[in-house]
Formats: C-alpha cells, sequence, structure tokens
C-alpha cells in the first residue's frame, strides 16, 4: 500500500540556500549595519520601507526582501499543507489547488528574487521577517484544523499581501521603477487567486462542519485588529520620519486586509 505523504515527509524539512535569518540572529556587528542602511532596524517593515522608498530608491531592495521573505514561508507553508491535507478529510480538488498555490509562490520566490539582483541586492543582504508560528512551537490541535489554517493564511493573509503588492506596484508606477511595477501587478494577479481559493474552500468545508464557520470568523477578526495594529503603529512611525515633508497621507493602499 502506498505510504501516506504526511509520513514520508515528516515536519521541520524546510531548507533554504542562503539559510533563514531573521533579525533576532544577527550578530551585533550585523545589526548595526542593518540600522546603518536602513535608519534603525525598527523600518525594517513594509509599510514603513514603502513610506521612505517614495523618497530614495535605495529602500526598494529592502522593500522587496521583506515581500520575498513572506514568499519563501508561502512556499513552505503551502507545500507542507498540500501534504498535511491527506490527514484530514477534504475534497481531492482542494489539494490540487493548494498544490497551484505552492507552485505559484514558488514563482513569486523566482520574480522577487531577480528583483532583488536588478536592485543590486540579493538574498542574505537584509534579514528574513518571520511570519506564523516557528518550527518548534507548539500549535493547538484545533488550530491545525484546515478551515481555521485557510481563514487566518489564505482569506486574511493573502488578503493582507495582496494589498501590499498593489501598494508596492503603485510606488513602482509612482517613482518610474517599471520593472518592479509590471512584476508585481502581475504577482497580485496570482494573490487575488489565492484569496478566491480560500474564500471557496473555506465556504466549503464550513458547509461540511458548521462549527468551522464561528471559529473561521473569529480567526478573521483577531487577524484584522492585529493588522490594524501594525499598521497603525508602522503609518505613526512612517509619518514621525517623514515629519516634515507632509507625505503620508493616503500613501498606503492598506485599506482593508481582505476583500
Ligand atoms: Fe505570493
Ligand atoms: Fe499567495
Amino acid at each position: 500500500m502506498t505510504q501516506a505523504l504526511h509520513d514520508r515527509l515528516p515536519p521541520g524539512g524546510s531548507v533554504r540556500e542562503p539559510p533563514y535569518r531573521s533579525i533576532m540572529e544577527l550578530s551585533p556587528e550585523e545589526r548595526a549595519e542593518l540600522n546603518e542602511k536602513l535608519g534603525g532596524a525598527q523600518n525594517y517593515n513594509p509599510v514603513i520601507l514603502r513610506e521612505l522608498a517614495r523618497k530614495d530608491h535605495k529602500y526598494l531592495a529592502p522593500l522587496i526582501m521583506s515581500i520575498l521573505s513572506a514568499e519563501f514561508r508561502g512556499v513552505d507553508f503551502f507545500g507542507r499543507f498540500v501534504v498535511d491535507t491527506q490527514a484530514y478529510d477534504v475534497p481531492w480538488h482542494m489539494t490540487l489547488a493548494f498544490a497551484r498555490q505552492t507552485f505559484d509562490e514558488a514563482r513569486h520566490t523566482h520574480l522577487n528574487i531577480g528583483i532583488l539582483e536588478h536592485l543590486g541586492s540579493e538574498v542574505g543582504e537584509y534579514p528574513d521577517i518571520i511570519l506564523g508560528p516557528q518550527r518548534d512551537d507548539e500549535i493547538p490541535e484545533e488550530e491545525l484544523d484546515p478551515a481555521v489554517l485557510m481563514a487566518r493564511i489564505n482569506v486574511a493573509l493573502e488578503g493582507f499581501a495582496l494589498t501590499t503588492f498593489e501598494g508596492t506596484r503603485a510606488l513602482a508606477e509612482e517613482i518610474g521603477e517599471d520593472l518592479v511595477e509590471r512584476c508585481h501587478d502581475y504577482n497580485m494577479a496570482d494573490e487575488v487567486t489565492h484569496v478566491t481559493i480560500g474564500d471557496y474552500w473555506l465556504e466549503r468545508l464550513c458547509e461540511d462542519q458548521p462549527w468551522r464557520k464561528e471559529r473561521a470568523k473569529a480567526v478573521q477578526e483577531e487577524f484584522d485588529k492585529m493588522m490594524a495594529m501594525v499598521r497603525e503603529m508602522a503609518l505613526q512611525y512612517a509619518g514621525s520620519a517623514a515629519a516634515g515633508n507632509g507625505d503620508t497621507n493616503g500613501s498606503t493602499a492598506d485599506g482593508n486586509s481582505h476583500d
């Protein structure tokens, strides 16, 4: 009998070359270098970097790396999701949809690696932004339900990614970075599909087991609150950093975390 994918591929095998390295893992010298490049490690945030890049193109490379970091995590997460859904009673076409999404995320990493190199940087120059639970974190069983994961990742986080890409595309258009503009327009088209895949399958899974509906709604509300806080903090910071040039009004597209 064929062995289940889940048994053939135990969790925790995500590797990348160069290896993942978060801000927390930088040496004091590397941290000082990052502070020097960005005017403080707290600026290593896509919302703030987008504001800074509006004035100075040198902030585009760290902005792209912060996005690329999320794309790598997307490959890991959705690849794992495809493997793990075998353990749940989900429709085969749902697994296929997530296999396609994993392929898209892999393509996005290539796209953004290309942009990064075009901007004179490379993977490893800037640290990775850590999203979601870490490898060794204990995740409660209920959180591993495919509908709950989908509510958090596909509907909420992908929705946030969508607004981030649109903001980046609009910024690139404004400052005349054609390659970034075109690539992010393309990237965004895939993300629209990813949000739709999440919406569609979440509804289907909730039809099968109605308890999921309430739980998924709570997860999305929790996510919306958290992102609103992050945006608020970032914009406040960007506002004070850009004080004097009066250019923060209406400058981001992050109005909603999903749509
Ligand atoms: Fe992506
Ligand atoms: Fe995506």
